[in-house]
């Protein structure tokens, strides 16, 4: 039988998230300070490496991968390290979460890369708290790097929106009606622990339900129910009972999902992390420069799937925040 990534509670790992960089040109709140410190150039796994690691991953088992950052647009040639990832067989979907705003100018240049799937973040559509949440003054860009995604043809074009409790509540309704009138599909994630600042806290999220029920006020919804690949989403999925456009929410704190979790992650110093939460992680990029062979490189990922963490304990009183904030995990 072909080679699995089974953990010990039989979870089966086929999806990877690669940070291509750590490098963002925004500095959410949510996420990472002003003055943020960013890794030095030769910390980067190079595509080479990237490309080498993938292959690994795809003889054991994975077929899906998101490349993130940071904001991996910022990363030179990134279309190029898409194209190459094309070529990989038996890797049946690629996709790219962006902060959007690199969008205008390379939107064209990743489709023509074969990208069919992007998520962009988008977490308000008021211009002063856009400039609160990412203090950066640039909504409009956003919404042009969206609309050019969207004119190229990417389908599904999934819009991420990062639900704060005091800043989200009075716009659910406006995002779901942004939303469904571009055929986006929205996705609300409950605001994490995983914030360089601190500034988390258990009233500061906004519950998926709470979500679901505003959204449902205004337009009626259908729950979608799922099979196949599709139990390991993360999403909660409904759609607009009207028109069609899926809709969801990512509760990982409210309702966790850590028992259906499909997914493994590649920092972009080549890092292996089994969870968002880990507080080890295992090196694979020193021993792939010190010369290792793809089979010591393999056993190394073996070994710590086997030892994957049952889940992450947010709701638990010995919760450990990782040293790790999102831009240098890669969401
Ligand atoms: N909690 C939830 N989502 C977050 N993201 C970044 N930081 C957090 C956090 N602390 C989201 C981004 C992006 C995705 C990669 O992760 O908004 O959509
Ligand atoms: Fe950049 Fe994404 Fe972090 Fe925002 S959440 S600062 S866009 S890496």
């Amino acid at each position: 039988m072909k080679q699995q990534l089974i953990d010990n509670y039989e979870r089966v790992h086929t999806n990877l998230r690669i940070s291509v960089t750590d490098v963002c040109n925004f500095r959410c709140i949510y996420c990472m300070p002003e003055d943020m410190e960013f890794m030095p150039d030769s910390a980067l796994m190079t595509y080479d490496e990237i490309l080498r690691f993938t292959r690994i991953f795809v003889r054991l088992g994975v077929n899906k991968i998101r490349i993130t950052g940071g904001e991996p647009l910022v990363r030179p040639s990134l279309p190029h390290l898409i194209e190459q990832l094309g070529q990989i067989d038996a890797l049946k979907d690629i996709s790219l979460t962006t902060n959007g705003i690199g969008l205008i100018t390379q939107a064209q240049a990743l489709y023509d890369a074969g990208l069919r799937r992007i998520n962009v973040s988008l977490d308000t559509l008021n211009e002063e708290k856009f400039e609160q949440m990412t203090r950066r003054k640039v909504l409009s860009r956003v919404l042009k790097g969206l609309k050019a995604a969207h004119d190229c043809g990417f389908n599904p074009i999934k819009v991420n929106a990062v639900a704060m409790r005091g800043f989200t509540d009075d716009e659910i309704v406006d995002l779901a009606t942004f939303a469904r009138q571009n055929s986006y599909q929205l996705r609300f994630i409950e605001f994490m622990p995983l914030d360089a600042d601190d500034i988390w806290g258990r009233n500061m999220f906004i519950p998926g339900k709470e979500i679901i029920d505003k959204i449902s006020n205004v337009y009626p919804l259908e729950r979608m129910h799922l099979n196949g690949d599709a139990k390991s989403d993360t999403a909660q999925r409904y759609r607009f009972a009207d028109n069609g456009t899926e809709l969801g929410v990512i509760p990982s704190v409210s309702e966790p999902f850590c028992e259906s979790c499909n997914r493994i992650r590649l920092t972009a110093d080549g890092k292996f992390r089994t969870c968002l939460f880990s507080i080890t992680e295992t090196d694979l990029l020193t021993p792939l420069r010190d010369g290792a062979d793809d089979e010591t490189i393999e056993e190394l990922i073996i070994d710590a799937v086997a030892k994957k963490e049952a889940g992450h304990k947010i709701n638990a009183a010995d919760f450990i925040k990782p040293e790790r904030n999102m831009s240098r995990i890669g969401g």
